[in-house]
């Protein structure tokens, strides 16, 4: 049993295989957190926390007045609300039908179930069959305002997670507000923790920042409607000590694609507590009487093992407990795109001449990406207009499927459905389909406009469209693309609060994507939005993969690899091979290089392979060879982040290392190379101590302690972007094992 409930002292506590979490319902009905942490078992944790009296920390009216220790002010707590007593962040902020705010929570009653609760219209982790998961509920009700609130918990035994969830309930006979409406609260009243958060530009995303947590409200949010490429909606809580290998560290992930905060604030006492949730900035929801919102989940991951250790408890839930569909666990095609190759200006014939030559290389599919639809000649037209451009493509994509099926490669296709131009047959028939609010003119970014997915026959509109696009050709993948961020958040639709309008876009496109799967499950989803905009678990729970960056140099893509490999694995991140020099930074690199960097993802091509001398179309072959020998090392094995490119600027260093630690590679890429450089040495990690591992290419043999321990010393790699892997092999065990 993954959770226990000891009813005499009105305890749960949730086990997974290395942590405890502990709630409480005390004297009065207030629910409390007692621990998160390693494993500790058969302990009541009230002894850890002592109430005193505070000043200016007020007390519930039904404590005896004469004992103030009790405050909702100081007491680490599951959930909170405005208005009652504390000052610190908020995780419910009603206003009731009599105009009042404030909820005052106390505990009702519990259920257990064997499973993983799921979350209507929201993305959720699930449970695979091999997984014990429960899920406790615990509801709290406020007697005065007929307010309840569900608390739920999803256990996550062998992965080391704990989900969250709330779930808000008018039983009133009026109607009510939600002002605001956090997913969860994590209160930690002891320990001193770094908020690192990952922040970013189109072009850079998820860059790695580390900071003290302060006596301050520190907030990591978006107010773009999608997740965005400025901020991403996961933090870590790491104590001050803790590095890649040691030490203390909560992950806190919010699996949503619109707006959300992440707020982390130290109080008085120097209790730390985090929330996440829909921003509540322009958020207002009506809640009528009888009705109930559901927030979007929370991924909680908590290990005293570093932050290495955090990040792949992660990959391995989002691999195996938030993709989905025919492709989450299996490889996936090998592709080509062609738009770093064409842009918007290409022709069937070269379309053709583009996949008939990546055919005669070994790549498996093709993608034509922007361009093939409407009017669209540039990005100023045609969005919207979901029906092939004739011009440029006279037999149409049935055609062209065909063609390119019978060189021996599958066909995928380039959409932005969200998106509108103005100058497009679909805005000409429904303006009112686009977001803007009616006293201004919109803000028109890439020259586009929004269609608003809050709207039902919006999306059904889209359903039909897409589904005879891929109903008229043999389509097998769909990048999903979404370039600009909202505003003018207005939906014409009169009946409802504007303040809703953002949830319910993103509700909207949830429910699309998941028609589209569920009529389309053999079809692979790429997500996108200009790169990796909207890198977040709740998209990933509808595409297993997402463009990563729309920067593709290679030497950039380190980092961005790196920070995104925090939160989310390789097989998440949609990473190709373009040219040299890069269409963005300029730089050339070796070809060698660019493929061993996106090797480090999903992987595939992002040029015009006509371009290429025979010696780089033969070096394509090998690339491919190495992408097919490696692909289940690299993308089920377990990473290692061996070097930190925001602080060594000389090289990056990476290591997978298969589930039984029979194989591990190690990539290095010289980043800067050095003039009489200091010796390169690195420290292998997670092999079998008592195991001896075999080099490839060499006759040399060594243990995984002395490669662990001792560590190993990289030849000089002179010249440009140089690169070198490692590839290691079980051999036999020691003999005096
Ligand atoms: C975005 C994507 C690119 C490409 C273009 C097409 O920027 O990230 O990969 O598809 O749109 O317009």
């Amino acid at each position: 049993m993954a959770i226990h409930f000891q009813a005499e002292n009105k305890c749960f506590t949730l086990y997974t295989e290395h942590t405890t979490y502990q709630i409480k319902v005390d004297a009065h009905g207030l629910l409390k957190h007692q621990y998160y942490g390693r494993k500790v078992i058969d302990t009541d944790f009230d002894y850890a926390f002592l109430n005193m009296d505070r000043g200016f920390s007020g007390n519930p009216y039904d404590c005896d007045p004469y004992e103030r220790s009790v405050s909702l002010d100081t007491m680490p707590q599951e959930y909170t609300s405005s208005d009652v007593g504390d000052y610190r962040l908020t995780s419910l902020n009603i206003m009731n039908a009599d105009g009042s705010y404030g909820t005052d929570l106390r505990y009702d009653s519990y259920e257990i179930l064997k499973g993983k609760y799921s979350i209507p219209g929201l993305p959720a982790a699930y449970a695979e069959k091999s997984d014990t998961v429960e899920t406790l509920i615990i509801t709290l009700k406020d007697h005065g305002t007929k307010t309840t609130v569900k608390l739920y918990y999803g256990v996550f035994s062998e992965k080391d997670v704990i989900t969250r969830c709330a779930v808000i309930i008018n039983e009133s006979i009026a109607a009510v507000h939600l002002e605001k409406v956090m997913s969860a609260c994590l209160d930690l009243p002891f320990g001193s923790y770094d908020l690192i958060h990952f922040h970013g530009r189109h072009c850079m995303e998820r860059q790695v920042e580390r900071m003290p947590v302060s006596h301050s409200i520190q907030t990591v949010s978006s107010m773009r409607d999608t997740s965005s490429h400025q901020h991403n909606p996961f933090v870590i809580l790491a104590e001050n000590n803790t590095d890649e290998d040691q030490g203390d560290c909560y992950g806190i992930m919010l699996a949503y694609s619109g707006n959300f905060r992440m707020d982390v604030e130290q109080d008085q006492f120097g209790s730390v507590r985090i929330q996440a949730g829909i921003h509540d900035e322009k958020f207002s929801w009506q809640l009528k009487e009888g009705e109930c919102f559901y927030t979007p989940e929370v991924i909680l991951s908590y290990t005293n093992e570093g932050l290495g250790e955090l990040s792949r408890q992660y990959h391995q839930m989002i691999q195996h407990n938030i993709t989905r569909g025919k492709y989450h666990l299996a490889r996936r095609p090998l592709l080509i795109n062609n738009w770093e190759a064409t842009g918007f200006q290409f022709n069937e014939e070269k379309i053709l001449s583009i996949a008939a030559q990546a055919a005669g290389l070994g790549i498996e599919m093709f993608v034509l990406d922007d361009g093939w639809f409407g009017k669209r000649d540039s990005d100023n037209a045609g969005l919207g207009d979901w029906k092939v451009n004739l011009e440029k493509l006279p037999h149409g994509i049935h055609s062209l499927a065909e063609n390119i099926n019978a060189m021996g490669m599958k066909f995928g296709i380039w959409v932005e459905p969200e998106s509108i131009n103005e100058d497009s047959d679909l805005y000409r028939a429904h303006p009112d389909w686009a977001l803007k609010t009616p006293s201004r003119r919109p803000v028109r970014s890439r020259n586009q406009l929004v269609l608003d997915l809050s709207r039902k026959e919006v999306c059904d509109y889209l359903f039909e469209q897409l589904s005879e696009l891929l109903s008229s050709a043999n389509i097998e993948y769909i990048k999903w693309d979404m370039n600009r961020s909202l505003c003018d958040i207005f939906s014409t639709e009169q009946s409802r609060d504007q303040g809703e309008t953002s949830h319910r876009y993103v509700l909207g496109l949830y429910s699309l994507l998941d028609r589209l799967i569920s009529s389309f499950p053999d079809v692979l989803f790429e997500g996108c939005s200009g790169g990796g905009g909207r890198f977040d678990a709740g998209m990933l729970y509808y595409t297993p993969q997402i463009w990563n960056s729309d920067d593709t140099d290679p030497i950039h893509q380190l980092k961005i690899q790196y920070g995104t490999s925090f939160g989310y694995p390789v097989s998440a991140m949609g990473t190709h091979v373009s040219c040299s020099p890069n269409m963005q930074s300029g730089r050339s690199t070796p070809f060698t290089t660019r493929a061993v960097s996106a090797l480090s993802g999903t992987f595939g091509y992002e040029l015009d392979p006509n371009a290429l001398s025979k010696t780089e179309k033969e070096e394509i072959r090998s690339q491919i060879n190495l992408f097919k020998q490696y692909y289940d090392l690299i993308h089920y094995g377990r990473l290692y982040r061996i070097s930190n490119p925001f602080q060594d600027h000389c090289f990056a260093v990476k290591e997978f290392v298969s589930p039984d630690q029979s194989e591990a590679l190690v990539n290095v890429i010289a980043t800067d190379p050095q003039a009489n450089p200091p010796l390169l040495h690195i420290k292998f990690k997670g092999l079998n101590e008592n195991w001896l591992y075999r080099f490839d290419d060499k006759e040399m043999i060594l243990s995984g302690a002395a490669l662990m321990y001792a560590g190993y010393t990289i030849p000089a790699m002179p010249g440009d972007y140089s690169i070198l892997q490692i590839h290691l092999t079980h051999v036999e065990e020691k003999a005096d094992e």
